[in-house]
């Protein structure tokens, strides 16, 4: 299981968004959708790339009570995604009742992955705004552990914290990681970054990746480069 590269499929509407991948006729690459595509165009964008045969991860990181985030991955569920995602800071209760309505009927659901302390809160923030008096490597390994012990297959994280989450929960359990740049490549806005190798060696399963695709002259070429960076 893993080891793929997953597209930030970041646009403001199905038509840029279908027209990039109208780009990829050999491969079908797996495509990360976010809220503001989902918000922008609803289910049906999900249906659509479904329909094109792509995998899709659901970046819509649900945070709520129980029951609503039980009965919301259900209505995830049935759109047949293969990856979906929350935040572990809604507890293991909320954790297990998400698992609990993402299991279809004959048994299968989609990953369930856990973003564990957003890569954009600093340690810095997490104290003062979060009252978190722990060393945030710390709330990482913890949150993940909480994600495991709830019975979800792995969290999203930074690439340079993969090798501390599989210490702590087993190399099976996946690591989901953003924040990948070519060495040749803009960083953009983000801060830790990591090149395709890079976070190959560090141990990440998948890693997800946007502009350094989507925004390349050549996209197809840009997912090729990562995809043999991250895999060979
Ligand atoms: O364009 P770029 O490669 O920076 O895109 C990274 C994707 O991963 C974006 O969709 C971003 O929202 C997402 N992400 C992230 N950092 C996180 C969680 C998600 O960059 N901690």
């Amino acid at each position: 299981m893993g080891k793929d590269v997953i597209i930030a499929c970041d646009f403001a509407g199905k038509a840029q968004a279908l027209d990039f991948l109208s780009r990829f006729t050999d491969t079908k690459p797996y495509v990360k959708i976010g809220m503001e595509l989902f918000y922008a165009e609803g289910p049906e964008i999900v249906r659509e790339i479904k329909k094109r045969g792509h995998k899709v991860f659901l970046d819509l990181k649900l945070h709520d009570i129980p029951n609503t985030v039980k009965k919301s991955m259900s209505v995830l569920s049935a759109l047949d995604v293969d990856m979906v995602n929350l935040h572990a800071s809604g507890t293991v209760a909320m954790m297990q009742a998400a698992l609990e309505g993402l299991t279809r009927a004959d048994g299968t659901r989609p990953l369930l992955i856990a973003v564990t302390q957003l890569t954009s809160t600093s340690e810095e923030r997490m104290k003062s705004d979060l009252l978190i008096n722990q060393p945030l490597e710390k709330v990482v390994s913890h949150y993940a552990l909480c994600a495991k012990s709830a019975g979800l297959d792995g969290v999203v994280c930074s690439p340079l914290e993969s090798e501390g989450v599989h210490s702590v929960c087993g190399k099976s359990f996946l690591t989901v990681t953003p924040g990948v740049r070519f060495a040749d490549g803009n960083i953009g806005d983000q801060v830790r970054v990591t090149t395709p190798q890079k976070a190959k060696e560090l141990g990440s399963d998948y890693i997800v990746v946007g502009r350094p695709i989507t925004a390349a002259d050549d996209p197809v070429a840009a997912y090729l480069r990562c995809v043999s960076e991250f895999t060979d």
